[in-house]
């Protein structure tokens, strides 16, 4: 499945992403999205923003959630319209609340009182109205890795939902900002619907509240989440779209004219991407045998963050190889540069070219230069 002759030559390590799947999956998610028409969803760029891959999401017509300035710029870059564009994360400073005002974006997901002020102050002086969410912190556990949980009370994520009735009034009464509605956003890497549930639970809970003290909510964003296979990414390549979108229309009782935004990112992405990297040395120690290769927690650090898996597949191999046990570690002077222990490979030589699975999202984009290491380079077929 891997165009194996046009690596060859290439210099390693970098990442390959197979656009026909990124087009295959994109076209899932349009189709399963369609199930309610007041949904859009928003591609999260944090994922990955290889202007390779943003080429193909925007021609799909997805909008996009950015969580900084440069995540605008380069979307804005790539061809997408500037009002398909959400604006969260905790720490926006003035610059990037200036240039997404002047952009004129579709929505700032706000995280805080004093945010809120600045973004009005800031759109007062620049003659605008900035439309804004709250993004509320619904304190849901979404049972996924600690590092990568965000929507529980000791998160530092949002307003807590007892703090927020005060601060949508002052939204109301600002005059730099239109309230438009609530953002949520309760993890990531979720397999289990149930959370989901959860969540659609509270929405009703809150939407039933708001509607008593006579607020109006245009606008739901749940937020992204939605994880992938990858223990299996040949089996299941494209993750369940259609359970998540039906559970959210199952699951929300929606209001006349409001729209539901979503906010994807590695669902969209991670599946398409692969880190190819070459073998260096194959060297035997006592206990163990260590297939030490050219690419590091540089390169993918997900292995050293969040102790994740992600499936190794030798691609030079022969076909019927016999297998031997291999520790697969990077070149970085850190014990944690460790991609995976006692995996099952062919016989693995120097020169052979390892593929590892499951990479396109939170891979190329989270690099480093740790070591005076240079970027990786990328390959899209
Ligand atoms: N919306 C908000 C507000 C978010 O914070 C995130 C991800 C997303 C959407 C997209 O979530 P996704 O659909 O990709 O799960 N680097 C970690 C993942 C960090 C996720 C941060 N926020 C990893 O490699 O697993």
């Amino acid at each position: 499945m891997f165009p194996i002759d046009k690596f060859i030559n290439r210099p390693t390590p970098f990442y390959y992403y197979d656009l026909a799947l990124l087009r295959r999956t994109l076209d899932v998610i349009k189709e399963t999205a369609a199930v309610n028409s007041a949904f859009s969803v928003h591609y999260a760029v944090k994922a990955n923003a290889n202007p390779l891959v943003l080429d193909q999401i925007c021609r799909a017509g997805l909008g996009i959630d950015a969580v900084s300035g440069g995540e605008i710029e380069r979307a804005i870059e790539c061809g997408f319209a500037p009002d398909t564009i959400v604006f969260a994360g905790v720490g926006k400073n003035d610059n990037e609340i200036n240039m997404a005002l002047n952009a004129g974006i579709a929505c700032f997901n706000v995280e805080s009182l004093p945010e809120l002020e600045v973004i009005s102050d800031l759109a007062v002086k620049a003659g605008k109205v900035a439309r804004i969410a709250l993004r509320v912190n619904p304190n849901i556990d979404a049972h996924t890795h600690h590092y990568i949980t965000t929507g529980l009370s000791e998160n530092k994520f949002g307003i807590s939902r007892e703090l927020l009735m005060p601060v949508v009034r002052r939204a109301i009464e600002l005059p730099g900002v239109e309230f438009m509605g609530l953002h949520f956003h309760i993890g990531s890497q979720l397999t289990d619907m149930e959370p989901y549930r959860m969540l659609c639970d509270t929405i009703n809970q809150m939407q039933d509240e708001f509607e008593k003290e006579g607020i109006a909510i245009k606008s739901i964003n749940v937020g992204g989440g939605l994880g992938i296979d990858y223990d299996n990414p040949d089996k299941n390549p494209i993750s369940d779209f259609k359970g998540y979108f039906d559970t959210f229309n199952n699951g929300l009782k929606l209001r006349e004219g409001q729209s539901v935004h979503f906010e994807l990112g590695r669902s969209v992405v991670g599946q398409c991407g692969s880190l190819i990297t070459r073998v260096l040395y194959v060297k035997k120690g006592l206990a163990k045998q260590f297939a030490i290769v050219d690419a590091g927690f540089t390169e993918l650090i997900r292995p050293a963050l969040y102790q994740a898996h992600h499936e190794i597949e030798n691609i030079s191999a022969a076909p019927g190889s016999p297998m031997e046990t291999y520790d697969v570690v990077g070149p970085i002077c850190e014990s944690s540069d460790t991609f995976d222990k006692d995996v099952e490979l062919p016989v693995t030589h120097r020169g052979d070219l390892l593929a590892l699975r499951s990479a396109g999202a939170y891979g190329e984009i989270m690099a480093s230069g740790y070591n005076c290491r240079r970027l990786p380079q990328s390959y899209a077929d």
